[in-house]
């Protein structure tokens, strides 16, 4: 059973500069909240309620703004910070004392998930006990990515950003480990890129047959919010959706509530938090 979560927030967003100059990538707007309830609404979505978010180093206090810890949530949120983006699993080393002797689960800042059958999904994966699960989705550009090669759902290799076509199943943004996991990371050698691989520690997992794959299959969504065209992409997508429904996307206090870890005073505490604005008034009817 996996309990904990860790947010990878960190890296430089130098793509997306002057955007990133004063303010973390994952504070930005998609559409009408910050890109971070995208991630962290997956781990809750997850009912994962003890979460680690790594930030950069000097960005705490712009994160403690908007999310001081959990409690307006019912969770627990610590944050780490990052000296500077190694890769992603300097998440586990950075992470080591918030994980313990527990196994988990890692997302990145700035991976948007969305579909129907994913909530069921994320239920299923919370439920490994030992070995590594990636998440798996069909992409037009599988060379911008990790990517896997499967066969009736085996994983058969891995490749970082293969230059030669090896498969357009991308590894997503979001994987579950064993706490071996901490382990592997810390004997990791940086690649070619200097940079600590995901795909090295889920090639570990793999060469001892502890890796499996689940797949986010074409009804479900998984954007890239890389670049500044892949942010106003992924904005739109949410304004369609939200304003067709009526529902919002990543709305974390709805999901605490659905999950029966707040009650109404909370989400009024919430309301008076944000002020007068529409997510507040969302707020207001999820309570009526
Ligand atoms: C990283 C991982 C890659 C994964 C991607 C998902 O890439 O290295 O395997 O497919 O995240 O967003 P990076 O963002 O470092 O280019």
């Amino acid at each position: 059973m996996i309990r904990k979560g860790i947010i990878l927030a960190g890296g430089l967003g130098t793509r997306m500069s002057p955007l990133t100059k004063a303010v973390n990538k994952q504070l930005l707007p998609i559409y009408d909240k910050p890109l971070i309830f995208y991630p962290l609404s997956i781990l809750m979505l997850a009912k994962i309620k003890e979460i680690l978010i790594i930030v950069n180093k000097g960005q705490l206090d712009q994160y403690k703004k908007i999310i001081p810890d959990g409690k307006r949530l019912g969770i627990k949120i610590e944050y780490a910070e990052q000296e500077k983006p190694k890769g992603l699993p300097d998440a586990f080393i950075i992470g080591k004392e918030f994980i313990k002797k527990e196994n988990v689960a890692l997302i990145l800042g700035d991976n948007f998930f969305y579909g129907q059958s994913l909530t069921t999904m994320l239920k299923k994966c919370v439920q490994l006990k030992s070995g590594a699960k990636a998440i798996l989705h069909k992409v037009a550009n599988p060379e911008k990515f990790g990517v896997a090669k499967v066969k009736k759902n085996k994983i058969l290799s891995i490749k970082e950003k293969p230059k030669k076509f090896l498969s357009d199943l991308a590894i997503t943004g979001l994987y579950f480990f064993d706490n071996n996991v901490v382990k592997y990371a810390s004997k990791l050698k940086p690649s070619a890129r200097n940079e600590l691989e995901i795909t090295d520690i889920l090639n570990e997992y793999k060469k001892k047959n502890k890796l499996s794959a689940d797949f986010i299959g074409r009804g479900g969504a998984w954007l890239d919010t890389g670049s500044i065209d892949d942010f106003y992409k992924t904005t739109n997508f949410v304004s369609a959706i939200e304003n067709r429904q009526g529902f919002k996307i990543a709305c974390i206090e709805e999901i605490a509530f659905n999950n029966g870890w707040i009650k109404k005073k909370d989400i009024l505490s919430s309301i008076k938090f944000y002020g007068k604005c529409d997510y507040s008034k969302y707020l207001k009817k999820i309570i009526s």
